[in-house]
């Protein structure tokens, strides 16, 4: 099943044609970690590894959410980090076979899922806001929290959803030419990340990668960190959702292995500052793309 999911990364990752966009910065440690949420009732154990959660023709406004798992220095990926997620259907319904399923994270520490939608469903007299369940563990550490969608009207009076320490679970949605629904949902575990180790949890991704782009969203400017695990001929592009290429931070100069961070200004290759909306940096090892990520840029 995982080359399932790593089929979706591809499409996402280099069509131009779908792309999603991150909501956070990271601060400091204890700022930056994602914050629990209640189970709920409607949580199965044992969800099919699978990152198509709602069925063929299932109704419902296509969704794409991708995002990266962190280890509590806010900044180092998490590889095979587990991801399980559930979620309502466009009804409000919860299904015992659909609408549920578990992804790994990747080496550069992101996941990525499509389904639809979640619907609303009363809670006593309340809808509770269109949301999704998360489980995220690695070994010893397992987060439960649910995600929720910026513009919400059934945040306000919902009890979980209103706590101030969601802020950061709401997450906006952009919506492609083809009426998709695009998110990111990065997650923050309380685990110490592990640098240039071998066979650990998280241990240091073993290809190239890109770390983080940071803040995201992004304003004026930001920062974009790689790892090289050998000396190579690296190249970072970025591409608007449309794929058009807009701007190019490194191109083709050879880098010892190791971690490289560059600052990144939210400009065109002219100069003129980047429209708000979602973008997406690409990298290329030795001319090969392996390895992309999305930004917001931010109004
Ligand atoms: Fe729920």
């Amino acid at each position: 099943m995982k080359i399932e999911r790593r089929q979706i990364l591809r499409l996402l990752s280099f069509s131009g044609a779908a792309s999603l966009l991150g909501f956070r910065a990271y601060q400091s440690q204890a700022q930056c970690l994602t914050t629990t949420d209640i189970l709920g009732p409607f949580y199965l154990p044992g969800a099919p590894e699978m990152a198509q959660l709602a069925p063929a023709g299932a109704p419902g406004t296509p969704l794409f959410i991708t995002g990266t798992v962190y280890a509590n220095d806010c900044q180092s990926p998490i590889p095979n980090a587990k991801v399980d997620v559930w979620h309502a259907n466009d009804g409000g319904g919860y299904e015992d076979d659909h609408y549920r399923g578990v992804v790994y994270t990747g080496d550069n520490g992101q996941y990525t899922f499509q389904t639809i939608l979640p619907g609303k469903y009363l809670n006593g007299a309340q809808f509770r806001p269109r949301h999704f369940h998360y489980k995220v563990s690695v070994t010893g550490t397992e987060l439960t929290t649910q995600i929720y969608f910026e513009g919400d009207t059934s945040i306000p009076a919902d009890p979980w959803a209103s706590s101030p320490d969601v802020v950061e679970r709401i997450i906006p949605l952009s919506e492609d030419a083809q009426n998709n629904l695009h998110g990111v949902a990065d997650i923050y575990l309380d685990v110490e990340p592990v640098i240039n180790s071998q066979g650990g949890q998280n241990a240091e991704p073993g290809q190239a990668a890109i770390r983080y782009i940071s803040p995201n969203p992004m304003a004026g400017q930001g920062r974009v960190q790689v790892f090289l695990p050998k000396a190579t001929t690296l190249s970072l592009q970025i591409y608007s959702l449309q794929g058009t290429l807009v701007a190019v931070p490194a191109n083709g100069k050879n880098f010892p292995a190791g971690i490289h961070e560059w600052e990144i200004r939210a400009e065109n290759r002219h100069g003129l500052q980047l429209q708000p909306g979602i973008y997406i940096l690409r990298m290329l090892a030795d001319g090969q793309p392996v390895d992309a990520k999305r930004f917001l840029v931010g109004r």
